[in-house]
């Protein structure tokens, strides 16, 4: 059985706490704090300021998985690596560069993903497997979290791993968006990776029996 993985989005815990935040994190049985990185222009939202993403990287023991939501990764990818990134995962989306991209993210060290919106199809994208480690699949429109999990993304995960698996690609399922204990079974079943859940975790008061009942 594949160990399901979980990462936890802190995109909406309380910014004024960060420190108990990231504490709560560290002291739960997740595996990843996911930072998600938005420029604005990317996406309309802006996250995270230089001093906000250095004190993630000063609270937090777990490993931290960051998704850039961004036009124009390169910069970036250089100060993710720096602030200890164990994955650093680029849209396909509005990227020229991507492939220089996934390149320069394995060059620095990190696991190199390759994040794509619901409507980029997986088989625009497999050309690109032999360049990462994994493939994270967005369950909502990239931007905010507290949105509702899209079911298409069932599907997606079933046409990801045939094709991971005919290619014979060692290519780890990431799952991104919405994600509550209702859909994370079918999810694990799926074989999925790893999931990130963000909203669902902050808004429990004890996020370790929320992470808890994902696995359940
Ligand atoms: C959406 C982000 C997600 C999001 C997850 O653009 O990439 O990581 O914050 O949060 P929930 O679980 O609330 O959808
Ligand atoms: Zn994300």
């Amino acid at each position: 059985m594949i160990k399901t993985e979980i990462s936890v989005s802190i995109l909406d815990c309380n910014f004024n706490d960060i420190q108990n935040e990231i504490t709560k994190i560290n002291n739960s049985s997740c595996d990843y704090i996911h930072v998600d990185i938005m420029d604005g222009k990317f996406v309309p939202n802006i996250a995270f300021d230089d001093e906000t993403i250095k004190k993630i990287k000063l609270y937090s023991t777990k490993k931290l998985d960051y998704h850039l939501m961004v036009k124009n990764p390169k910069d970036y990818i250089i100060k993710c690596a720096k602030n200890n990134a164990e994955i650093i995962s680029v849209h396909y989306e509005e990227n020229d560069n991507v492939h220089n991209d996934l390149i320069s993210i394995k060059n620095l060290g990190c696991k190199a993903g390759l994040a794509i919106n619901p409507s980029t199809k997986i088989t625009e994208v497999s050309k690109l497997f032999e360049y990462i480690d994994i493939l994270l699949l967005m369950s909502v429109q990239p931007g905010k979290g507290g949105q509702n999990f899209l079911n298409s993304t069932f599907e997606k995960i079933n046409d990801s791993k045939k094709l991971i698996d005919d290619m014979n690609y060692d290519v780890k399922i990431e799952i991104d968006g919405g994600i509550d204990n209702k859909v994370s079974r079918k999810l694990f079943d799926l074989g999925s990776n790893i999931l990130v859940s963000g909203s669902y975790i902050i808004k429990n008061k004890n996020f370790n029996s929320a992470i808890t009942s994902l696995r359940d």
